[in-house]
């Protein structure tokens, strides 16, 4: 029976040790692609999918992103007084766009460990997860494209691209078995390997269908990369027990948490806007 993907987790408990200092005292999450922050895009993304329970695995210091999908009744306010009905429009369509939970991940043990403080939330139904640092831009939502190959096997989706040598030892990596045109059943995966050791070049990027028997297998699971507890550790077990599936995304996808990904992301989100698109592109062109 085909059950639908209604909840979304979306860790956001991360340091942001890779963009610090302008992580100092802001959540990186919140850092600006182009015209809204990166959290932004990715419960969009979800959105679009209609999944509309989102849970964000939060931390200290990350209230401004529980105030961004607030109201701002003083800001609506003032925006109501100036006239300015467009921007007030924009910024009323910002909290109407669903309630979303928190859920707070008191230590950073790590992404596994963020998942696994959702269990009571997600309880027993598969959900997906979006790692807020993986912006995915695609004429198919990325998420949809994993939840077409849910529909159809039953099992866990991760998301796949193609990884250069040089870089894939910073990814989770599959060992696939082809069995359709970009569908692979995930025979084993390694989270960040070195590359002479990777199984394959295909790297898992931030999207994820999860079964809830996850969530047997987390607590199993111990310190692994990085002295973290690790989703793909947990995954490692759930593709002994059952089949577990990739699909490579058709999309581009950029690493925000990383500063050249980020410039990249911020650029190319900025070069396709209709208002400054144009202008951007005549400047970058001089330069
Ligand atoms: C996480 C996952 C890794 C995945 C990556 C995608 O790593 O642990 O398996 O390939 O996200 O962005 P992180 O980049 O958080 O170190």
């Amino acid at each position: 029976m085909e059950r639908l993907i209604r909840k979304a987790v979306i860790p956001c408990a991360g340091l942001g040790t890779r963009f610090l200092p302008a992580t100092k005292a802001q959540p990186k999450e919140m850092l600006p692609v182009f015209d809204r922050p990166a959290i932004q895009y990715i419960i969009e993304e979800a959105l679009s999918a209609r999944i509309d329970n989102i849970v964000l695995v939060t931390g200290r210091g990350k209230q401004a992103i529980e105030n961004h999908f607030d109201k701002s009744f003083e800001l609506e306010h003032y925006l109501k007084q100036k006239k300015q009905f467009r921007l007030l429009k924009n910024v009323e369509n910002i909290s109407d766009l669903t309630d979303i939970f928190y859920i707070r991940q008191k230590e950073p043990l790590g992404l596994g460990h963020a998942i696994n403080c959702t269990r009571n939330y997600i309880s027993n139904e598969p959900f997906a997860v979006f790692l807020a640092d993986d912006l995915i831009y695609s004429s198919q939502p990325a998420i949809s494209q994993l939840i077409e190959v849910y529909n159809k096997y039953q099992g866990a989706v991760l998301a796949v691209e193609e990884v250069s040598k040089e870089f894939i030892s910073q990814y989770g990596v599959i060992k696939p078995k082809q069995i359709g045109d970009g569908v692979y059943i995930v025979e084993d995966i390694i989270e960040k390997p070195a590359a002479a050791a990777a199984p394959s070049n295909l790297g898992v990027v931030g999207r994820y269908i999860l079964v809830p028997e996850i969530f047997n297998l987390l607590p199993k699971v111990k310190k692994g990369q990085n002295g973290e507890i690790q989703l793909t550790d947990a995954i490692r077990l759930l593709a002994k027990k059952m089949p577990v599936y990739a699909v490579k995304i058709k999309g581009k996808r950029y690493d925000t948490g990383d500063k050249l990904g980020y410039m990249k992301a911020s650029i190319e989100y900025a070069l396709r806007d209709k208002e400054i698109g144009a202008k951007l592109k005549n400047y970058i062109t001089k330069l």
